[in-house]
């Protein structure tokens, strides 16, 4: 049976908890094997590899034709009915989280590839492409079926969603009842987003403890933040009056939409002059650390200081939110292959933190503002990105202080 599915391009079912590659199988995995079941039950169908091409008549099928060509793998299949949440689908991070559609992940991607051998490709694609194998052309990364299919033993076709529905309300697909993955706003997202160590056992993202670590947990979920209630119903016929933005709203929004507006919600910047000293102030507002996520994120505080006749005058050191890998040696080095963290100064979630300059007295006026990088050049230098628009900052907040006339 196994070497059946292998030859279908299914993977092998993991027995859990295990560790491969250094990373961890997740709750998701088991996502993955429901997927397989599918596979399974399309291939005795004749799905997943088409019996019929000697070209020969084949039997009328008893299925009306177009309910049998709908594909619940393929996110376009969901548009007649889901219009609104396909089309804000589409522009999130999920819909892209393939190699063939995100050049950051690809690059590094083949880095490991090349260093680790080609089997640790597949260990990417467990979070970044689970679905892909379904149906390759597509290039699918998370799919509305990954999300909505993941529920162990949930059977073919069947989408579980926040809501407990009629199982025949749609024509398309069964309806499940709603299960608490769904309803708590965080463990659906954490099958992924939980924590991710390098084969070395080094943190390399920890988005689900940084948000656990949070005083209160933060009061609000992931899906408060990152799938906002927005108007319009989530189904063409239903008058329910909003639904969850499958946006995804988070930090590519800035670089891909030219949307900066979300991230700009990540921070509160202030800052003050007196005469031969500025006090900087960043509070983060965000469910987790700042910036989370993959560990090549960096935010960088930068000023400039103007004297009385507007001239520019002084520049403050630039104050960076990264972290920082070594090897061995101490040198700075890709997070899968560092010997250790070398530093984190990232702002800790629901943490403010205060920084004081001392600019020249004769300074009046000073320029403040906090620009993030989706990877730092170093790093986009070598994936050859460094001329492409994931290499160039984004400035996400500001501030302007001045020194308080004397009367
Ligand atoms: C022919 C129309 C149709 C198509 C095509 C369709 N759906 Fe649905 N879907 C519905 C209807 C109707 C409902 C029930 C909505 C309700 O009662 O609020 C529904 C409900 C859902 C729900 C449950 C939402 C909740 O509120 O809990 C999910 C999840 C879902 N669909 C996913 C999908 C996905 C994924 C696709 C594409 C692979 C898809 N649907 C394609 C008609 C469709
Ligand atoms: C099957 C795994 C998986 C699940 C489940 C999942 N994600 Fe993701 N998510 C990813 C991957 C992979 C990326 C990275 C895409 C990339 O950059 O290539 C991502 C990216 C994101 C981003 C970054 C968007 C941006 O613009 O930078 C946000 C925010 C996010 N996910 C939120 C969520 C939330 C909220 C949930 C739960 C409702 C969730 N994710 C569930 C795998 C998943
Ligand atoms: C990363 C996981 C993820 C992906 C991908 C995803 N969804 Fe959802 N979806 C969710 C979550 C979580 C909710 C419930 C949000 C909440 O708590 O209200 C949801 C809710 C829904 C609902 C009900 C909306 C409402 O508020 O009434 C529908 C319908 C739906 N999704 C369809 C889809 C379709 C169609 C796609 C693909 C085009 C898709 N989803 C992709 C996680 C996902
Ligand atoms: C209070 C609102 C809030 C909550 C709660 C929250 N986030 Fe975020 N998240 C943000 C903001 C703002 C950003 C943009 C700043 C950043 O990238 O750190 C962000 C960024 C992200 C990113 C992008 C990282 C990257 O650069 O690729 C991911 C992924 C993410 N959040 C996942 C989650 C998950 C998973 C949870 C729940 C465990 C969660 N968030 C809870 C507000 C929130
Ligand atoms: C446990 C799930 C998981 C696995 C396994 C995983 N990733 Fe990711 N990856 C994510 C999530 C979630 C994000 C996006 C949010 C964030 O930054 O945390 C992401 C983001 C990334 C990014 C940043 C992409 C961008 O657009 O900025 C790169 C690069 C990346 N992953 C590389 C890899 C590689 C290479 C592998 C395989 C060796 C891999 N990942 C395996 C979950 C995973």
């Amino acid at each position: 049976m196994l070497d059946f599915l292998r030859k279908l391009g299914c993977p092998k079912k993991p027995k859990e908890p295990k560790t491969r590659g250094g990373i961890r199988y997740s709750t998701y995995c088991r996502g993955v094997w429901n997927l397989i079941s599918i596979c399974v039950a399309a291939a005795l169908l004749g799905g997943c590899k088409n019996r019929d091409n000697d070209g020969s008549q084949t039997r009328p099928s008893p299925e009306p034709r177009a309910k049998a060509t709908l594909d619940l793998h393929d996110p376009s299949s969901c548009v007649a009915c889901h219009p609104v949440i396909h089309r804000e689908y589409s522009e999130s991070m999920h819909a892209r989280s393939h190699q063939k559609r995100d050049p950051i992940f690809a690059g590094v991607r083949a880095i490991r590839i090349k260093k680790e051998g080609p089997g640790i490709a597949k260990a990417c694609a467990r979070c970044h492409s689970p679905d892909a194998a379904a149906k390759p052309a597509l290039n699918a990364g998370v799919t509305c079926f990954t999300c909505h299919n993941l529920r162990a033993n949930a059977p073919a076709k069947t989408f579980i969603g926040p809501h407990t529905l009629d199982a025949g309300a749609s024509a398309a697909h069964k309806l499940g009842p709603a299960t608490a993955a769904f309803k708590d706003g965080r463990t659906l997202c954490l099958s992924c987003h939980d924590a991710l160590k390098s084969p070395k056992g080094i943190a390399m993202c920890t988005t689900g403890p940084e948000h656990a670590s949070m005083p209160a947990r933060g009061s609000k979920t992931c899906v408060d933040c990152h799938m906002p209630r927005v108007a319009g119903p989530a189904t063409i016929g239903k008058n329910r009056a909003d639904h969850a933005s499958h946006a995804f709203l988070g930090p590519h929004r800035a670089w891909y939409q030219n949307d900066p507006a979300f991230l700009a919600t990540a921070v509160t910047l202030k800052a003050t002059l007196t005469p031969g000293k500025l006090t900087l102030s960043v509070r983060n507002d965000s469910g987790h650390d700042f910036p989370t996520g993959f560990p090549g994120r960096l935010a960088v505080l930068s000023c400039r200081g103007l004297d009385a006749t507007g001239k520019h005058t002084w520049t403050c050191a630039p104050i960076r939110f990264g972290k920082k890998y070594v090897d061995a040696a101490d040198k700075p080095t890709l997070a899968p292959y560092a010997a250790k963290l070398a530093s984190d100064t990232r702002l800790k979630g629901g943490a403010t933190k205060t920084i004081v300059q001392t600019p020249p007295k004769t300074v009046v006026r000073v320029e403040v503002g906090l620009s993030m990088r989706l990877l730092p050049p170093p790093l986009a230098k070598k994936l050859k990105l460094s001329k492409s628009i994931e290499s160039q900052p984004r400035r996400i907040a500001g501030a302007v202080a001045t020194v308080a006339p004397t009367k």
